[in-house]
């Protein structure tokens, strides 16, 4: 049960996703800066998720008027340009619905020949990180950069960040890349026909991202160490997955699985690494043992599976590879090296292995949870988790949910362009901001 802190605020409670919700509760507002050349697919894309369009900010004080804005910024090449920005979000952002959207579509800054193009763009990043800071009621603001040629590849991407399904994510550049996104025939259920798996489901957030894959109509396969059987069958029946017990860590973990899945699958679409552990010590007191258990399980298990899958195909051309990193492997954290080691090294695993995924069609991104409601973070001491709570623009932990929801988006076969990222979902967390 959360308390109620005299004197401090409590947080706004997120929109977040329910099956059959609307994509946006209100009209959007579209607009861009001139040489920009996304507003009509923007249009396009809201049209065909019924959604209503505006297209002038009204400096008249109408709160709640829009559930979303969204700017094409794409076309700004010098700081004059920026004006526009200023122009058309400063009128529009006090009428943002709570749980509102502010999106900003730019260019990469380093596909900017010109330093003034450069800047301009790059300044879009200290915007929209500031504006998160200063959105209310839970609403979020939030960057999408998109090289030339990835124009094609927005759609499954504006809508997550445009719906409750990205709750929790605010003040984050997201990057596209030029990728063919596989079709999306039916924007309710985008993982039908997928086939997923996920490791450490047996509960938290890993037992969240099976039931949010299994919503999304993939058909999942749970995974969890013999000792969690019990749960992980409970998982497995709740979400109609099919439940396999194997530690990941096993010498032969990776050969069982991917013999178990070609067996049984032939071949696989997702596969979400999310299995981790704690063991926290300040470095002066970790033993050895606290020490590479962890990085064995965060980390070696991860890359050796990887390996697996890749040698011996058995992900299908357009596959996934999601794996859950924490921001503590980007801030660091008290207590923490053999922890943040793990996840900052699950970074690196993924930008390495982007451009190899890449050529078989296929992506892997990290995602970065900070403060999750779940078992670990309600043990922690009172004071140091009401901190790990508030100190994030949203001014609340996030749920599992949360995390699962990013999960389920990276997996689309339509987020092809989406690749060696890493996403926070944090509230925007100060902690490695
Ligand atoms: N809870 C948070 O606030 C938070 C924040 C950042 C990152 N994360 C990360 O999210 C992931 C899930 O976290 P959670 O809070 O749900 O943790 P959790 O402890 O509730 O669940 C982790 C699951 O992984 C399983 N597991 C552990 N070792 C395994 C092994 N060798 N083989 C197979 N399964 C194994 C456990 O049995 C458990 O079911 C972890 O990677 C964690 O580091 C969590």
């Amino acid at each position: 049960m959360k308390l109620k802190i005299p004197g401090v605020p409590s947080p706004t409670r997120l929109r977040r996703y329910a099956p059959g919700q609307p994509l946006v509760d209100g009209p959007v507002l579209v607009g861009g800066a001139p040489g920009g050349k996304l507003r009509d697919p923007i249009c396009e894309i809201l049209g065909r998720a019924g959604a209503s369009v505006g297209e002038s900010p009204s400096a008249v004080a109408e709160p709640s008027r829009w559930s979303a804005i969204i700017f094409d910024a794409t076309g700004i090449t010098d700081i004059a340009g920026l004006l526009a920005l200023h122009a058309f979000t400063a009128p529009a952002f006090r009428n943002l619905r709570p749980s509102g959207r502010l999106i900003v579509l730019g260019t990469p800054p380093e596909d900017c020949p010109q330093p003034k193009a450069a800047a301009a763009q790059r300044a879009l990043d200290g915007f929209i990180r500031s504006a998160g800071k200063e959105a209310r009621l839970g609403s979020t603001a939030n960057l999408i950069d998109i090289a030339g040629g990835a124009e094609d590849a927005i759609e499954s991407t504006l809508r997550f960040f445009l719906s409750g399904r990205s709750a929790y994510i605010s003040g984050q550049v997201i990057r596209l890349t030029p990728a063919t996104p596989m079709p999306t025939p039916d924007w309710d259920h985008p993982l039908r026909d997928r086939v997923a798996v996920v490791t450490g489901a047996a509960r938290g957030i890993g037992a969240a991202i099976a039931e949010t894959l299994s919503r999304d109509g993939a058909q999942v396969i749970v995974l969890d160490v013999p000792a969690q059987g019990a749960a992980l069958a409970e998982v497995a029946n709740s979400v109609g997955a099919i439940a396999f017990q194997i530690d990941i860590t096993a010498e032969d973990a990776p050969a069982r699985l991917a013999t178990y899945l070609k067996d049984r699958y032939g071949a696989v679409d997702v596969f979400v690494h999310n299995a981790g552990i704690t063991r926290d010590r300040s470095l002066v007191n970790m033993p050895a043992e606290q020490w590479s258990s962890v990085l064995a399980v965060n980390l070696g298990a991860q890359l050796r599976i990887n390996e697996a899958l890749l040698d011996q195909n058995v992900l299908r051309p357009g596959g996934r590879v999601i794996c859950i990193s924490s921001t503590s492997g980007i801030a660091g954290n008290r207590g923490q090296t053999n922890y943040a080691a793990s996840k900052a090294g699950i970074i690196g695993m993924v930008q390495a292995l982007a451009p190899v995924m890449a050529k078989g069609d296929m992506t892997i991104n990290a995602v970065a949870p900070g403060f999750i409601e779940t078992a670990m973070t309600k043990a922690m001491p009172f004071a140091t988790r009401e901190i790990g709570r508030r100190i994030n623009s949203l001014n609340q932990g996030g749920l599992p949910v949360d995390v699962a929801e990013t999960v389920a988006w990276l997996g689309q076969p339509g987020t092809a362009g989406v690749n060696g990222q890493v996403i926070r979902v944090c509230g925007q967390s100060i902690l490695g901001a």
